[in-house]
């Protein structure tokens, strides 16, 4: 691609980049990054490319999930295995399940910028820059904090390379291991459905683990790691940009900051610098696809992303919200199927059903979380499509900040634990369900 290269998106117009004062201070803080070590390397981003390729004709399935945006201060040790405990116990309930491999990805080691609906905030007459993610500023509402500082960028991506040696470590050792899944046991699980219905099938898979090895005389040592990957909203682009290097085998612009970088729904203007950028790395993408998507755009957009059609190149990650999903996706669908496009389609049911509650609290209903889902799945059916994956904002914390589910949560429990900054996230227990939801989904006769 000779009239591309990581900068040229600078040309066009980047919506949502914070302002800095001061243009030389991010000058040098990109120009530092760009000497630092990458996080992943191109043949990783390879070996997931070609995974999603088999997802998208439906014979594995994506499982992505993780905070809305992580803070620095949940780069712990704790939080992280958490999260990965979450992601291992439902990647096991979906493999049972849907009788095919699942790939798991990370919303994490990297997730630190947000969109936000205005530059500013106003409160009591005071104006200061919106919270932008712990990349870009500090949440509390003066003006020391909110200032948008360059060399957050340095700490996002220190904390990114921690949080990543971290993972890595727990999915080549003996934590993944499928011998031990009591690795996996959250100490605030006790006696929830959820869980035990999780139980039961440890136990199956168990016996015919013992069986196959006692009966082959070896054991399953493929079994005792997992594949874990990255993936964030690659938002800032001065970050991403100085994270985008030529693979050291010569052929092409990788970004190696994360595997699986994705564009926001309100990054995706045709002619803007995120699809400027995105059109020129050889990683597999994720596009948000919201409401507003018409079935024009959208091809125009995956002719320009993927016009080689390159099959696991592409992830529509769409999240129109329960009330919108049967007016938006059936036509969209069509579109895509009538121009031979190989993407992989994947459901955001969390986007579309955000909600506000009487007493202030951002949250989404649990009922309309599975009610999309249900709908996505029914509709691909119908159109003889496939649902390749999900896409969810969850956590291994005991939270309360959506509504719903087993667990019987209402409004006024959300203030009982509601951590989250900014969007809502699901719970063990909500995280599980759904697993369970979509396992027993792939198992209903045609
Ligand atoms: C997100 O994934 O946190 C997000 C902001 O999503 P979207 O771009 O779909 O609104
Ligand atoms: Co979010």
């Amino acid at each position: 691609m000779h009239d591309w290269k990581p900068s040229s998106w600078q040309k066009k117009t980047a919506a949502q980049q914070p302002l800095y004062d001061n243009h030389d201070e991010i000058g040098n803080v990109v120009d530092e990054l760009s000497e630092r070590p990458p996080l992943v390397t191109s043949w990783e981003v390879e070996r997931l490319k070609s995974q999603l390729a088999i997802a998208a004709s439906g014979k594995a399935f994506l499982l992505q999930g993780g905070d809305c945006s992580e803070s620095f201060q949940a780069c712990r040790a704790d939080p992280i295995a958490k999260k990965l405990k979450v992601l291992l116990q439902m990647s096991l309930v979906l493999v049972y399940g849907m009788n095919k491999p699942v790939i798991r990805v990370g919303r994490i080691a990297g997730q630190y910028a947000k969109p936000r609906s205005s530059d500013n905030e106003t409160r009591d007459g005071v104006t200061l820059p919106s919270y932008r993610g712990d990349c870009v500023n500090r949440i509390p509402f003066t003006t020391e904090d909110r200032k948008n500082r360059p060399e957050l960028l340095l700490e996002a991506y220190s904390r990114s390379a921690q949080t990543l040696n971290y993972l890595r470590a727990l999915a080549e050792g003996g934590f993944a291991d499928i011998h031990h899944p009591e690795n996996w046991e959250l100490d605030f699980v006790t006696q929830s459905k959820k869980s035990q219905q999780y139980h039961q099938l440890v136990a199956g898979i168990s016996d015919s683990l013992r069986f196959v090895e006692t009966i082959g005389g070896v054991a399953s040592g493929d079994l005792s790691r997992v594949d874990f990957y990255t993936s964030h909203e690659a938002l800032l682009l001065p970050y991403e940009q100085a994270l985008t290097r030529q693979s050291i085998s010569g052929s092409g612009w990788y970004n190696l900051g994360t595997h699986y970088p994705w564009i926001g729904d309100r990054t995706r203007a045709i002619d803007g610098a995120h699809i400027e950028y995105f059109r020129g790395i050889e990683n597999p993408i994720g596009l948000k696809v919201g409401p507003t998507a018409s079935a024009t755009e959208l091809i125009d957009l995956i002719r320009i992303l993927n016009p080689q059609r390159q099959a696991g190149r592409l992830t529509l990650i769409c999240r129109f919200g329960a009330h919108r999903i049967k007016d938006c996706l059936p036509h969209l669908i069509e579109a895509v199927q009538k121009d031979h496009h190989p993407v992989l389609w994947s459901i955001d049911p969390m986007h579309g059903n955000t909600m506000t509650t009487d007493s202030g609290f951002k949250t989404r209903h649990f009922d309309q979380i599975l009610s999309e889902v249900r709908d996505s799945f029914s509709i691909h059916q119908q159109q003889g499509s496939v649902v390749g994956g999900i896409h969810l904002e969850l956590t291994g914390n005991d939270v309360t900040e959506c509504i719903g589910g087993t667990g019987g949560l209402q409004s006024a429990d959300l203030k009982r634990a509601y951590e989250s900054t900014v969007d809502p996230r699901l719970n063990y227990e909500q995280a599980m369900e759904i697993a369970f939801l979509i396992a027993g989904q792939a198992r209903e006769p045609n």
